[in-house]
C-alpha cells in the first residue's frame, strides 16, 4: 500500500507556531513518527507539504498518476477556505483522511467549517500527531476491506 501524507501552510513551523496549540515538536519530529508507523505497519509513504494551495492542487493530481492508495491530509487554513483541495481530492477518487492537531472543533467559529471533510472517509481532530497514525490505521483497514 502507498500512502501520501500532506501538510497544508505553516505546517512546516511547527515547534516554532503556536506551541500552547500544536505543542513543541518539530515538522521533522512528526516526518519521523509517521515513518515508523509506516515501517510496522507495512505500507510506504511519501510526504508533500506547501504553503501554497495550487501546489498541494497539484500533488493531489499527482498521486492519481502515481497510484497513491491513499491519502493523509492536514490542508490547515485551507480546510476553511479552500473549494480546489476539496475538488481535487473528489476528481482523483483516492480515499483520503482528514487530520487536524488541534481541536478545531472547541476553535474559532470560522474554523469550524472544512471544505474537505465530505470528500474524507473520516476526520481525526484535537489528537495531536497520533492524529495521522490514526488517519492511517483507519485508511489501511478502509482499503484491506474495499
Ligand atoms: C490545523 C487547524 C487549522 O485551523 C489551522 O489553520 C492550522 C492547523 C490543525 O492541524 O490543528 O494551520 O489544521
Amino acid at each position: 500500500m502507498k500512502f501520501l501524507v500532506i501538510n497544508g501552510p505553516n505546517i512546516n513551523f511547527l515547534g516554532i507556531r503556536e506551541p500552547s496549540i500544536y505543542g513543541a515538536s518539530t515538522y521533522d519530529d512528526l516526518i519521523n513518527l509517521i515513518k515508523s508507523h509506516a515501517e510496522k505497519s507495512g505500507i510506504s509513504v511519501d510526504f508533500f507539504q506547501s504553503n501554497h494551495e495550487g501546489a498541494i492542487v497539484d500533488a493531489i493530481q499527482k498521486a492519481y498518476y502515481d497510484k497513491v492508495d491513499a491519502i493523509v491530509i492536514n490542508p490547515a487554513a485551507y480546510t476553511h477556505t479552500s473549494v480546489a483541495i476539496a475538488d481535487a481530492l473528489k476528481a482523483v477518487s483516492i480515499p483520503a483522511a482528514e487530520v487536524h492537531i488541534s481541536d478545531v472543533s472547541k476553535r474559532e467559529s470560522f474554523r469550524q467549517i472544512s471544505y474537505v471533510r465530505d470528500v474524507c472517509k473520516k476526520t481525526v481532530s484535537g489528537k495531536g500527531f497520533d492524529g495521522y497514525l490514526e488517519a492511517m490505521d483507519f485508511l489501511i483497514g478502509y482499503l484491506k476491506n474495499a
